[in-house]
C-alpha cells in the first residue's frame, strides 16, 4: 500500500519543512501545494490581471505550468497574499485538484502540504497531520525567513498579515483550511525543526503500524 501524507496547516506553522523532511526519510515525492496557488497568483500579475477576477483566475489555474514552480518570486511575502486571495474562487480550486490527486497518486506514495490535503485532496491519506503554532511564534519564523532573503517586513506587520490569511483561509466557503477529523494534531510552538520532525515521524510510524 504506498504510503501518503497529508499535511495542513496554517501559513507559516512549519508544515512545508516537516513535509520535505518526512519526504526525505520516506523517499517518497513531495508537493508544496501551495505554490500552486501562488503561481496561479503570480501568472495574473504578471499579466496585469485582477486578482478579483473569477474568469481570469480560473483560466490561469487552468493554465498552470507546473514547470515553472521554482520561481522564487513565489516566495515572496506579497504572493502569499495574493494566492489566499485566488485561492476562495471554487473554479480555481477544481481546476487544482486533479492535478493535485494525479500527484497524489504516484505508485510509490506522496507527501502533500497545503490547506485542504486532509480534507478534501487526499480524504483516504495513510496519515494525515495538521501542523500548528501560536501566531506569535508563525510570524517570529517568517520574519526571519523573509530577513534572511532580504525582504524587510516589521514583525508587527507580518503578524498582521498572518492573521488575516488565516482568517480568510478559515472562513472562505470552498475548502476551507480545516483539522480532518481523523488528523494527529501537532503544535509546534515549544518545538525546535528536529523536534517537530521526530513528533511527525512517530506520528507517521504508529499510522503504519496500526494498518496504513
Ligand atoms: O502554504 P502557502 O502559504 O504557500 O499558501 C498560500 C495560500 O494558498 C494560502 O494562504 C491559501 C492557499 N492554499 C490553499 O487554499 N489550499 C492549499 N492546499 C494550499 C494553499
Amino acid at each position: 500500500m504506498p504510503l501518503v501524507i497529508a499535511i495542513d496547516g496554517p501559513a507559516a506553522s512549519g508544515k512545508g519543512t516537516l513535509a520535505k523532511r518526512l519526504a526525505d526519510h520516506y523517499r517518497l515525492p513531495h508537493l508544496d501545494t501551495g505554490l500552486l496557488y501562488r503561481a496561479v497568483a503570480l501568472a495574473l500579475i504578471d499579466s496585469s490581471l485582477s486578482l478579483d477576477d473569477p474568469e481570469a483566475a480560473s483560466r490561469a489555474a487552468h493554465a498552470l505550468d507546473a514547470d515553472r514552480l521554482d520561481d522564487p518570486r513565489l516566495r515572496a511575502r506579497a504572493m502569499g497574499e495574493a494566492a489566499s486571495r485566488i485561492s476562495a474562487v471554487p473554479e480555481v480550486r477544481a481546476a487544482l485538484l486533479a492535478w493535485q490527486r494525479r500527484f497524489a497518486a504516484d505508485s510509490q506514495g506522496a507527501v502533500l502540504d497545503g490547506r485542504d490535503i486532509g480534507t478534501v485532496v487526499c480524504p483516504d491519506a495513510s496519515v494525515k497531520l495538521y501542523i500548528t503554532a501560536s501566531s506569535e511564534e508563525r510570524a517570529r519564523r517568517r520574519h526571519l525567513e523573509l530577513a534572511g532573503r532580504g525582504e524587510a517586513a516589521t514583525f508587527e506587520a507580518i503578524l498582521a498579515d498572518i492573521e488575516a490569511r488565516d482568517a480568510r483561509d478559515a472562513s472562505r466557503a470552498a475548502a476551507p483550511l480545516r483539522m480532518a477529523d481523523d488528523a494527529v494534531r501537532l503544535d509546534t510552538t515549544a518545538l525546535d525543526p528536529d523536534a517537530a520532525f521526530a513528533e511527525a515521524r512517530g506520528i507517521v510510524e504508529r499510522a503504519r503500524g496500526d494498518g496504513a
